[in-house]
């Protein structure tokens, strides 16, 4: 394949003494990805495909990100050949990918050989320009990643991903931008992931940056605090030379500012951006049409987030927090979170807050706030980022913190990826003969081995055995939830009210002591236990969403009476070890993998005893007490409620 350098465009009319500003869209890979949780199909893509090359971009954002993992999670998509169609009807234009430097299009850091191939396969199936990211902007996580896609002759372009902090500083980000040219990108772009790069910030950005370094800088930002447009004006008056947008339809919002807004703002300046206006109206009628069919029905009715601009965290981050405080029956904790957030992410360090940080700062603030103690709870995640595995943070983690996660252990210096060995060798020794098709597959399996492995088998079946891809089920569910928005409410109402948490918290307790029945007044609630489901009230409503064995419903104001008898915790057989989160039990750490303890065993305080997965973390549970394991209550794999007993210590 060819290497495409940042170039003037094509297109230049001789009385034409504008200066050439290049516009990459983005609506195939963040605009969707921002908008539609990346639920775009590869169908959606196809059926415009052709128009977009047609427009005039200097390139097309279509892949890596998010749409890796979800192609195959969710739409049981091959994401490779996805690439390979999208190149095939659209020759012209460059195409892009998000790529998230040694973490490729995962959550954490993968051998040297899996990224080299996965880049060198990408250049073969169809990109040309490899946007290469790294969520601390530590330049070695992205050293290997730049050069290999300039040993298979790509373009390669070097990202800052901005962030506010009281040591991201412009000096700061020159050093990066410095670090990068010297790997000898191809071109930087200034990544604000949260769109609250201001109009005035960029000027002085894009300036230094211009002034210090000789490498095209582009400028890629979110609508998010509205304050999109102005930046690009800014920026791009600055000395930037390429600016990402998406189509109107697909912009603003957390997603990119509009492209025919941008058009329209630069006509009258000495900036010239050459796009095709009927392709552009081609292109926005036809996401109009497909619009209703994607979009989540809990839009925000605000257009901008206004919040943003106060605490800096990008939407995607916050609506995340939402659905991890939902499964933890705790969304009156949202804002306890959003307080908590600054200080756990000041305590790593001023982390930007993207993947895969975003995520690790969002669970650990999470788990600071439900656990009513700071670091009482600390992830495998939290403990390899204070390591040094996912980097050097931009600032040294608190002390406290690196002190209680590491001991007497000292961080590692090197480069991560220097830890991991090669991984291609062995890569798909388990893996069932006949599933892998191709080299692509292979790299496929290493980086998502679960999620490839279920969407090889899915794909394996005959077509009209298949089930119907997650995606699918999901929009369901959605709409059947849309029907009955009343029962939905209340159960929100009800998961904010005290009482309930308190009562459904002792009914789990009460649960795990396996009574038939009882029941249980407080204020003007009434909780009811019977077989195995829990009522609260009067009526039954909607199960919660979690699909738990309780259900609620509004209780008729009856006047409380006296509670019945609750038998307390030390009525049971030994020292209960409560579920600290909602979510799942595993005795042993893994499939074939031995118990951790047994009934019988002797245990040490701090021993581990089991695993609640939550949030999709593993949280190793610790013997608070020693002594006999007297019982096992949970089987392995099954759900846990946040208080329940799961193991008795005698
Ligand atoms: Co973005």
């Amino acid at each position: 394949m060819t290497a495409r350098k940042a170039a003037t465009p094509k297109q230049k009319t001789s009385e034409d003494t504008r200066i050439p500003l290049r516009i990459t869209d983005t609506t195939l890979r963040d605009a969707h990805q921002s908008l539609w949780a990346t639920r775009m199909r590869t169908k959606d893509i196809m059926g415009i495909i052709d128009t977009i090359d047609q427009a005039g971009y200097y390139s097309l954002e279509v892949w890596g990100g998010a749409t890796f993992d979800v192609c195959l999670r969710f739409l049981r998509e091959n994401p490779w050949e996805r690439l390979r169609l999208i190149k095939s009807r659209a020759p012209k234009t460059p195409l892009q990918m998000l790529l998230r430097g040694q973490n490729i299009v995962g959550y954490k850091n993968y051998p040297d050989d899996v990224l080299d191939r996965f880049v060198e396969l990408s250049c073969r199936n169809g990109v040309d320009i490899f946007r290469i990211f790294d969520a601390l902007n530590d330049v070695r996580n992205m050293e290997q990643a730049i050069r290999s896609v300039k040993r298979y002759g790509g373009h390669a372009q070097g990202a800052i991903s901005y962030t506010i902090s009281p040591v991201h500083t412009v000096e700061k980000y020159v050093e990066v931008a410095k670090a990068l040219e010297a790997l000898e990108v191809d071109s930087i772009v200034i990544k604000d992931m949260a769109g609250i790069l201001s109009p005035i910030a960029a000027e002085r950005l894009v300036s230094a940056l211009v002034r210090e370094t000789r490498v095209p800088i582009q400028l890629h930002t979110h609508a998010t605090s509205g304050m999109g447009t102005a930046t690009y004006v800014e920026g791009v008056r600055a000395g930037a030379g390429a600016i990402d947008c998406a189509i109107s339809v697909m912009s603003s919002r957390s997603s990119q500012p509009p492209v025919e807004t941008m058009m329209a703002i630069f006509k009258e300046t000495d900036y010239h951006a050459n796009l095709d206006t009927d392709c552009l109206r081609k292109i926005c009628r036809y996401f109009e049409e497909l619009a209703p069919k994607r979009t989540s029905k809990n839009m925000p009715i605000n257009p901008i987030d206004p919040d943003i601009l106060l605490h800096h965290i990008p939407g995607g981050m916050i609506s995340n927090l939402h659905s991890q405080l939902a499964q933890q029956n705790a969304l009156d904790r949202l804002s306890d979170v959003l307080e908590e957030l600054p200080r756990t992410r000041a305590d790593m360090g001023y982390p930007p807050l993207v993947t895969p940080t975003s995520q690790i700062v969002g669970i650990q603030s999470v788990l600071n706030v439900l656990a009513g103690e700071r670091y009482a709870m600390i992830p495998e995640e939290t403990r390899n980022y204070v390591k040094g595995q996912y980097g050097r943070p931009p600032a040294p983690i608190d002390k406290k913190l690196a002190a209680t996660v590491l001991g007497k252990e000292k961080p590692i210096t090197c480069r991560p990826a220097d830890m991991l060995a090669p991984m291609l060798p062995t890569a798909t020794d388990g893996v069932p003969a006949g599933l892998i098709e191709s080299e692509e597959d292979v790299i496929s399996y290493c980086i998502f081995p679960e999620v490839a492995l279920e969407y090889f088998k899915w794909r394996a079946m005959p077509t009209e055995e298949r089930p119907d891809p997650p995606v699918v089920q999901e929009r369901q569910e959605e709409e059947k939830q849309a029907q009955q928005p009343a029962p939905a409410t209340e159960v929100q109402r009800l998961l904010s009210n005290e009482d309930y948490r308190e009562l459904s918290e002792l009914a789990s307790r009460i649960a795990a002591l396996q009574l038939n029945e009882f029941t249980i007044r407080r204020n003007d609630l009434t909780l009811s236990l019977r077989g195995n489901g829990v009522e609260i009230g009067a009526d039954i409503a909607t199960p919660l969403p979690s699909g738990q064995a309780l259900a609620a419903a509004t209780s008729a104001a009856t006047p409380a009476p006296k509670p019945a008898a609750v038998p307390e915790p030390a009525a049971m057989e030994g020292t209960p070890v409560p579920a600290p989160l909602n979510g799942t039990f595993y005795i042993s750490p893994g499939p074939g993998k031995p118990e951790f303890v047994k009934e019988g065993d002797t245990v040490k305080p701090g021993d581990t005893l089991c695993i609640v997965e939550a949030m999709k973390l593993f949280n190793q549970i610790k013997a608070p007490v020693g002594g006999t394991v007297v019982r096992i209550l949970p089987k392995h794999g099954e759900a846990v409620q946040k208080g329940q007993a799961m193991i008795l210590i005698g």
